[in-house]
């Protein structure tokens, strides 16, 4: 037995039928030595029949004789078989080097089978077209640095900063006001950078539980806790291996997850939850916050060895507010991509309106902006958006002086000639002019306006929320 295991000859029968439906053996003159019966159930014979017959005479259209006469092997042949095309591959059969005959197979029994495997292999092929494309979509970042309007020379240092900086390996801290552009300079940075080409990963420090952003970040092992899915998962930084991971809202970030991510940025691997091994991983870190991360250090709310290593290059997005200049060309910016969105085109700002707007503090910056135009959008008829489209705290808010004013005056209106309103109308009107002025006071800080209301700072959003502010 030459120390091999041999298959015992009364199994070969039963592997050839489990390897190909319908197989028949030729020897070289074309005579057929095995059928098997599947094949013959197909055309209509049986085994006996069949075999020792030249298979010319039992198999129409066929070309196993040829095949056992050239050795040229003839793959994914069509041969029409009982009036179905059928898909025939036929290999040439050689033994210590001689050839000895072929061996043919034929697959689908008939049209409509085989339009059941193309249909369901085809769905399956645009199935996963879809994925991958979303995939890549969502990966890949979508913006670069044409995509960062602005021609200000503080807008244009930030930007400059980033460009330079794309192509290092270095941290990046983005600080800045929310809504100022922070995750458009993340992205942007990722595509002009080497990794372009691997996968731009954002990850929100502050809307993840904080139970769960360490196996976010770093995956887990089957088993880790209960609900863990079978097999573990793998964890954000393992999926941006090669290319950026953006920890939006890093001052959000709990202290005990601060450490573990110190130590992935040093060592470079990550540790899964409920895991011994360590992987390596290749991802460059980018961070933002609106928060005043330094003194959040002074304050220990923040790790001063994390906070150093994520300061490597830092690049402040100024405030809209400080660069009022800028508001004409990213209004006509923003028009344009907002339009788009509802098939509106051809869209300007008066110029009353580009005034009014350079009047305004935007405490939302451009977040705010977009949406004031959006709105604009889906109140006008024409070309030209003029000021009775901009919501009304902005027809308002010309400038404090006149805010006082009508203020003043809406309340001597009431006074005098008051309109009467439910009570619940007069409370929401009262609250919406006690938040415009603490905004106004407080130059645009929402979190100093709730502070001077006394109310929480998510209340005081969700009642900007709810009167449109
Ligand atoms: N310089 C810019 N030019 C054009 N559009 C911009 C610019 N900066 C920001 N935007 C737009 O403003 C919106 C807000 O930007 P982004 O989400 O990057 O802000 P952010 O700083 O991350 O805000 P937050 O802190 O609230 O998350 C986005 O729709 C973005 O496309
Ligand atoms: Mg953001």
């Amino acid at each position: 037995m030459n120390g091999l295991i041999h298959i015992p000859n009364d199994w070969l029968e039963e592997i050839i039928n489990l390897a190909a439906e319908r197989i028949v053996i030729v020897d070289r003159n074309g005579i057929i030595l095995y059928i098997n019966p599947a094949y013959c159930e197909f055309i209509g014979t049986t085994v006996e029949m069949a075999t020792g017959r030249h298979v010319l005479d039992v198999i129409e259209n066929s070309r196993m004789h040829i095949v056992a006469q050239t050795g040229q092997a003839e793959l994914a042949a069509v041969q029409s078989i009982n009036g179905s095309e059928m898909i025939a591959n036929r290999f040439p059969l050689m033994v210590n080097g001689e050839l000895v005959g072929a061996l043919g197979t034929v697959m689908f029994r008939n049209p409509e089978e085989w339009l059941h495997y193309q249909q369901k292999i085809q769905s399956l092929v645009e199935e996963l077209k879809y994925y991958k494309t979303r995939f890549e979509k969502e990966m890949k970042s979508k913006y670069g640095f044409n995509d960062l309007i602005g021609n200000s020379p503080e807008f244009l240092a930030a930007k400059k900063l980033a460009e330079r900086v794309s192509g290092s390996q270095s941290s990046v801290l983005l600080l800045g006001e929310s809504g100022t552009g922070k995750e458009l300079f993340a992205h942007a940075i990722h595509s002009n950078s080497k990794r372009a080409a691997f996968p731009f990963v954002p990850i929100n420090c502050a809307s993840i539980p904080e139970h769960l952003l360490e196996s976010e970040l770093f995956g887990y092992e089957e088993g880790a806790f209960t609900g863990a899915k079978k097999g573990g998962k793998k964890g954000q930084f393992q999926n941006a291996n090669f290319g950026t991971i953006f920890l939006d809202e890093i001052g959000d970030m709990p202290l005990s997850m601060q450490s573990k991510l110190l130590r992935v940025l040093q060592e470079k691997e990550v540790q899964r939850v409920g895991g011994q091994k360590t992987v390596p991983v290749d991802v460059r870190v980018i961070a933002a916050t609106h928060r005043d991360l330094e003194k959040m250090v002074q304050e220990g709310k923040f790790r001063k060895d994390l906070y150093y290593r994520l300061n490597v290059i830092k690049i402040e997005i100024p405030p809209l507010r400080k660069r009022k200049v800028d508001i004409p060309i990213i209004g006509t910016h923003l028009l344009k991509k907002v339009g788009a969105n509802f098939h509106r085109y051809d869209l300007h700002l008066s110029t009353e309106v580009i005034e009014r707007l350079q009047h305004h503090i935007w405490p939302g910056n451009i977040r705010e902006l977009e949406n004031v135009l959006e709105r604009a959008i889906n109140v006008l008829d024409g070309k030209t958006i003029e000021i009775v489209h901009l919501p009304l705290y902005l027809r308002e808010l010309e400038d404090n002086r006149q805010v006082h004013q009508q203020m003043r005056s809406e309340v001597e209106k009431d006074i005098s000639s008051p309109t009467l309103m439910s009570l619940k109308d007069t409370v929401a009107h009262a609250e919406k002019q006690a938040i415009l002025h603490a905004l106004v006071v407080t130059k645009g800080n929402k979190q100093e306006a709730a502070k001077i209301l006394q109310i929480s700072k998510t209340s005081f959003y969700d009642k900007c929320k709810i009167y449109n502010i």
